[in-house]
């Protein structure tokens, strides 16, 4: 489940014609199990069918008279290239919203509606970003859905600049062939989102992974350790925290061969020459960032992390089993062990979202509190 689970969130439809998608919109939101209501302005059914939005949601959508007050928090405005109802309408809306003490948050799809409603400034708004050149506007879903949970999300680190590397490192033996490992990437992509969406200005850098970039995250994309290597370098200075989740190589090739080597003798030897350790070096820089580790163990798991956290200088490590049926590698869940000097907490197995939640919540702690 995601941070939309039971929240109750309303829904304005306005007739405007990014009002077909509100389908797929509100599909999206209850498959993240959030209850949904939806109040459509007068020319709403212009543009959508207001049955199936009833369907879709298991309400009956309330038609919405202008000068009617709001009772809910929430409201998901789309709107873009509006009739003349539905302008006057959303102004009516925007008006009735400044003057009410609760917490709202309003999203518009279309720099055009947030020009012809500069109230929304006061409101705290997202302009979506909509395909253009197509013959209706279309906005994203599932940047949607994530500024919605970043809104209800705490804003533990706002504005600090994070720094997560997350996936597997490939290392080439030739252009057909490579030494990695079983990393998927999903416990760094969960951790740079949760990062994301307690306001931190995050940045990802990933190894070959087959995930989508998550919303909000700038990506740079490596394969092998000495790329990751030259990618953190290239921009630790400004970062305040670093998250190190990547499964990199801890050896390479000594060479990678130009061309495909052939089938030759029964047996072949690989020779190996050993990788930088990222994390290491990024610890004992002079004015090194926070640094967050993580520990991938199959046996003796708080022996290993700890002697990890102690002997490269880290602030807190994240500790996981490996090789098990579940959890680590691959798995959509997982249970981290937390250790940092002075403390330490188990959390118990969940979604790898759920366990990064926790961790940032963690690190949002130590790290206001570091000296
Ligand atoms: O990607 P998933 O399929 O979701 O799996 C998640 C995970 C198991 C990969 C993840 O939770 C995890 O444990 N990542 C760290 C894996 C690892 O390389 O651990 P390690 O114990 O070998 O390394 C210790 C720390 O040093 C890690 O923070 C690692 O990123 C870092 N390191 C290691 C070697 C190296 N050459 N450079 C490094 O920076």
């Amino acid at each position: 489940m995601t941070g939309l689970n039971n929240k109750k969130i309303l829904v304005c439809v306005s007739g405007g014609a990014s009002a077909h998608q509100m389908p797929e919109l509100l599909a999206a939101l209850k498959a993240q199990g959030a209850e949904l209501s939806v109040l459509a302005a007068p020319d709403a059914a212009d543009w959508v069918s207001l049955d199936l939005l009833a369907q879709l949601t298991g309400t009956a959508v309330r038609l919405h008279s202008q000068g009617e007050p709001f009772s809910e928090t929430r409201l998901v405005q789309v709107g873009e290239q509006l009739s003349e109802v539905a302008q006057a309408w959303l102004d009516d809306v925007l008006g009735s919203l400044s003057n009410e003490p609760f917490d709202t948050t309003l999203f518009l799809a279309g720099a055009t509606a947030v020009e012809r409603f500069p109230s929304i400034d006061q409101l705290g708004q997202a302009v979506l970003p909509t395909e253009t050149g197509v013959p209706l506007p279309r906005f994203d879903i599932e940047t949607i859905l994530a500024l919605i949970e970043k809104s209800l999300t705490p804003s533990v680190l706002a504005d600090r600049r994070v720094l997560v590397t997350a996936g597997p490192t490939y290392e080439d033996i030739d252009p057909v062939r490579f030494v990695g490992n079983r990393s998927s990437g999903k416990m760094g992509y969960a951790v740079a989102a949760a990062a994301w969406r307690a306001g931190a200005q995050v940045t990802l850098v990933s190894g070959p992974v087959a995930l989508s970039p998550p919303v909000g995250v700038t990506l740079i994309k490596v394969r092998s350790a000495q790329q990751m290597l030259s990618a953190v370098e290239t921009i630790i200075g400004e970062q305040e925290i670093y998250i190190s989740s990547a499964a990199v190589a801890d050896y390479r090739p000594a060479q990678s061969a130009p061309d495909k080597i052939k089938k030759g003798a029964d047996q072949m030897a690989l020779s190996m020459v050993a990788n930088p350790d990222i994390l290491r070096g990024v610890a004992s820089r002079p004015a090194p960032p926070f640094c967050v580790g993580f520990a991938a163990e199959t046996v003796r798991v708080e022996e290993y992390a700890r002697g990890k956290l102690a002997s490269k200088n880290l602030q807190l490590i994240a500790a996981n089993q490996v090789g098990g049926e579940t959890g680590g590698f691959e798995s959509d869940q997982n249970r981290l062990e937390l250790f940092w000097p002075g403390g330490s907490k188990l959390l118990a197995w969940s979604s790898k979202r759920e366990q990064a939640q926790q961790l940032i919540a963690v690190v949002a702690e130590l790290f206001a509190a570091r000296d």
